[in-house]
């Protein structure tokens, strides 16, 4: 009791109930120090009722089925080696965790990583795109919302070898051919039957002419959103917990801070969320510089 009457734990208190975060009074009683007072765990009960009442807040999502893509793509060369890229899956897995909070079914079809993803619905673990594409594609049709954050391999190896490659020359030649492209599947599957489902938003992972690649990324693969993400910025990208996307669709953009990927996660899905029901989406217009701005 004494510990948590101190001043600096209390100051510490107030700042997080500033910062919005939800505490639970702790309970009163005889305390392990041997004093008598306030500063006992809360009953399990009253957690997980705070809890509960916390995670019900916003149920936007309930009744809609989520698909959401994960994670690198592993494509192998023989039985011990591969290419793949460095997402960890964090990006996709805070998008899985917050559309399972609104309420939604949620499909996370993930690639292999070492990062514990969240609980959904459905888990499909996956290795190569031409599995993932599969597990998207048999699942398209009884989808609402589809978000690709999947850092795909636009390239894999022609043949797997049966036998590891065994160290001869000086080099060594690879031949790659193009993987399935996933999110034009689906914009292609979805235009076919002119349908406005699934909504479909993809990301573009990019390191020069951010926006311009986006924007034709949207249009080429007949996406509703891209999220385009610089990866070079600091503290953006791949195999941290923090982004900066700008969302762009056909005739608005959205330029989000550097926030941590839950909070990418938000903006992300209430900007589905709009389209979902019609709304428009609070657009901020070009970004100051981009080339929309300056023509
Ligand atoms: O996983 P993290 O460590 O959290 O990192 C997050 C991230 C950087 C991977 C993520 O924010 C991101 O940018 N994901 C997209 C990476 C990517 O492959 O971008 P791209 O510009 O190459 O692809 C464009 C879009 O097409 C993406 O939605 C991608 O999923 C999709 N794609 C790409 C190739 C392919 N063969 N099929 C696809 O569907």
């Amino acid at each position: 009791t004494h510990m948590l009457e101190h001043p600096a734990v209390q100051q510490n208190l107030k700042v997080l109930r500033e910062r919005g975060v939800q505490t639970l009074e702790p309970g009163a009683g005889y305390l392990a120090c041997g004093w008598a007072g306030k500063g006992r765990l809360a009953e399990p009960d009253e957690i997980v009722e705070a809890a509960d009442r916390i995670v019900a807040g916003r149920r936007t999502l309930e009744g809609r089925r989520v698909l959401v893509t994960a994670g690198p793509t592993l494509e192998d060369i023989d039985p011990v080696r591969f290419v793949g890229n460095r997402s960890s899956g964090r990006m996709g897995f805070a998008i899985a965790a917050e559309a399972t909070r609104r309420g939604a079914t949620v499909t996370l079809v993930a690639g292999p990583t070492g990062v514990q993803p969240p609980r959904v619905g459905e888990l499909v673990v996956v290795r190569s795109a031409t599995e993932m594409r599969d597990a998207v594609m048999t699942r398209v049709a009884e989808t609402d919302v589809v978000v690709m954050a999947a850092a795909v391999a636009d390239y894999a190896p022609g043949v797997r070898e049966s036998q590891k490659i065994t160290k001869t020359g000086e080099t060594l030649t690879l031949t790659l051919t193009k993987t399935p492209d996933i999110l034009a599947a689906v914009g292609t599957w979805r235009r076919e039957r002119s349908s406005g489902r699934p909504v479909l938003v993809g990301f573009a992972a990019e390191t020069t002419d951010l926006l311009a690649r986006a924007r034709r990324k949207l249009v080429g693969k007949h996406a509703d959103i891209i999220a385009a993400n610089d990866v070079l910025q600091p503290g953006a990208g791949f195999d941290v917990d923090t982004n900066v996307v700008t969302l762009v669709g056909p005739d608005w953009e959205q330029a989000l801070p550097l926030q941590s990927k839950a909070l990418v996660a938000q903006a992300l899905l209430d900007a589905v969320e709009a389209l979902l029901d019609g709304r428009p989406i609070p657009a901020q217009g070009p970004t100051p510089g981009s080339p929309e701005a300056t023509a």
